[in-house]
């Protein structure tokens, strides 16, 4: 026999081998490879991800704040779980030893001066594989003009997706003449659940945001939209938190902020630290005041 093969203690035959359920909403049933990967995006501790998000120039160009993404971002990069960016930032200006996880930004086409939702699948799952990310991005337009074309395409880059283990995020894009309330986006959130994406990105509103998230059976992330007050913009993350978002995806609220560093840490602190919003804010101007 074998000189590894003993017989003994160590086969544990009284102990039956143990099945854990998966940390993440929704997940369970998902293959192993997706598994690993959701568990990069968010931390199995407490099931959070602060995701920085800088691909907004894939239709809008150099937008204030991210001119010069090898200058004014990279020095965050370090500070956030994920980054999510378009493969045009990621070769060009991220290092690849950056270790963090990507998330990968897979859909585009118009831009800020054509119709929005004519998106369509903007890059191979194969890049994505040799990019090593660990989710694609994809825009969906409920209630646009191209709602089904956007809807479909989402379903595709699922179908890719789950064929190499690479989770879907469905972003829930709003048009200008959409009305954001919790009804339009537990609509959009259930619907991009129910054709297929692994987590969904959507904004935060004010009444019923709790009814968002308990609606939808995969995770939710929130965008930060528009910048606002730094204070703002903490309390919308920590009500997000509150009831029942599983991290955000943000970028104007911490890119265009006088001190990106300080509002990085500071929703870090609301995130993963469960810390006020007024205790983050005090977080975000000692980092301010330090010049950072
Ligand atoms: C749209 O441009 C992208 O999906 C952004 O990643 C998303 O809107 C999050 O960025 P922000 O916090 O600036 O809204």
């Amino acid at each position: 026999m074998p000189e590894a093969d003993h017989e003994g203690k160590t086969y544990y035959t009284d102990v039956p081998q143990q099945g854990k359920l998966f940390f993440l909403k929704g997940s369970n049933e998902l293959d192993w490879g997706m598994k690993n990967r959701l568990s990069r995006i968010f931390n199995p501790g407490d099931g959070r991800t602060v995701m920085l998000a800088i691909d907004h120039g894939y239709f809008q160009g150099p937008t204030s704040g991210l001119e010069r993404i090898d200058v004014s971002i990279m020095p965050l990069v370090p500070e956030a779980d994920v980054l999510m960016c378009t493969r045009g930032i990621l070769r060009t200006v991220v290092p690849p030893s950056v270790t963090i996880p990507v998330v990968m930004r897979a859909s585009g086409g118009p831009s800020i001066l054509k119709e929005l939702s004519d998106e369509e699948i903007a890059m191979a799952m194969e890049d994505c594989i040799r990019l090593g990310v660990c989710a694609t991005a994809i825009q969906v337009f409920i209630g646009g003009e191209f709602e089904s074309r956007s809807v479909v395409n989402m379903t595709r880059l699922v179908d890719a997706g789950l064929r190499y283990g690479i989770p879907t995020l469905a972003v829930t894009a709003v048009g200008k003449e959409l009305v954001r309330n919790a009804q339009y986006f537990r609509l959009a959130t259930r619907m991009c659940a129910e054709l297929g994406a692994q987590y969904v990105k959507t904004y935060y509103v004010e009444e019923g945001f709790e009814t968002v998230t308990a609606s939808c059976p995969v995770p939710i992330v929130i965008a930060g939209g528009k910048k606002q007050p730094e204070l703002d913009a903490l309390k919308m993350a920590w009500n997000a938190i509150d009831q029942g978002a599983a991290g955000v995806d943000m970028g104007r609220n911490i890119f265009q902020s006088d001190s990106p560093m300080g509002m990085m840490k500071a929703i870090k602190a609301i995130v993963h630290g469960n810390e006020t919003p007024e205790k983050a804010y005090d977080l975000y101007q000692t980092i301010k005041n330090k010049g950072n």
